[in-house]
């Protein structure tokens, strides 16, 4: 099976290695910010990486690619930037996904992490679901759930979210691709 995927970043990029470790076709990686270590980990592993800072020029490159490309799914993995409208209604519902770390709809937006513990949530985890309009309101398609322990600092859960994250997004998006291609 070749699993096509583009993917959207802006940071460190721990997931799209994930990713790409777990065997994913990645066809390219496109980041709204220039210093993102994640397109080092693109530039690595030999493919091909595009730098927009400018949100409208990169979704309508984006779209260019996704076509070029011939891709079947975009994956922003670390994306910062809340993605247009327009954009989004461009493309088929099914053809955008995102990973958040919290139990959604609990914490969305920016430090879910942060928002989890100051809360005092005794469980908290990770969501991967469809790209809307909103901001983490899209379908969600799969979960995992993780209990907050008494010692854990933001960087201590983050770390343990992240283990959870990189094997259940690549899983995801096999079993995204796969249901797209039968
Ligand atoms: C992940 O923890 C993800 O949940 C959130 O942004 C973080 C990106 O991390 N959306 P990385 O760049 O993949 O290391």
């Amino acid at each position: 099976m070749n699993y096509n995927i583009g993917v959207l970043i802006s940071g460190i990029g721990s997931n799209l290695n994930a990713i790409i470790n777990n065997g994913i076709n990645v066809k390219f990686v496109v980041s709204n910010n220039p210093n993102a270590l994640g397109l080092l980990i693109a530039k690595k592993n030999d493919i091909p990486v595009y730098t927009f800072k400018n949100l409208l020029i990169l979704e309508e490159e984006v779209s260019k690619l996704i076509v070029h490309y011939n891709t079947d799914l975009l994956v922003l993995a670390g994306f910062m930037k809340i993605l247009s409208c327009e954009f989004i209604r461009s493309l088929p519902y099914n053809s955008i996904i995102n990973v958040h770390p919290s139990l959604l709809p609990a914490f969305q937006g920016k430090n879910a992490i942060i928002k989890a513990l100051d809360y005092g949530v005794k469980y908290t985890g990770v969501t991967i679901h469809y790209v809307d309009e909103g901001v983490d309101t899209g379908i969600i398609i799969d979960q995992a759930i993780l209990p907050i322990n008494e010692d854990d600092t933001p960087k201590i859960l983050q770390d343990r979210i992240q283990v959870i994250e990189h094997n259940l997004y690549s899983l995801t998006i096999k079993r995204l691709l796969e249901k797209k291609k039968s």
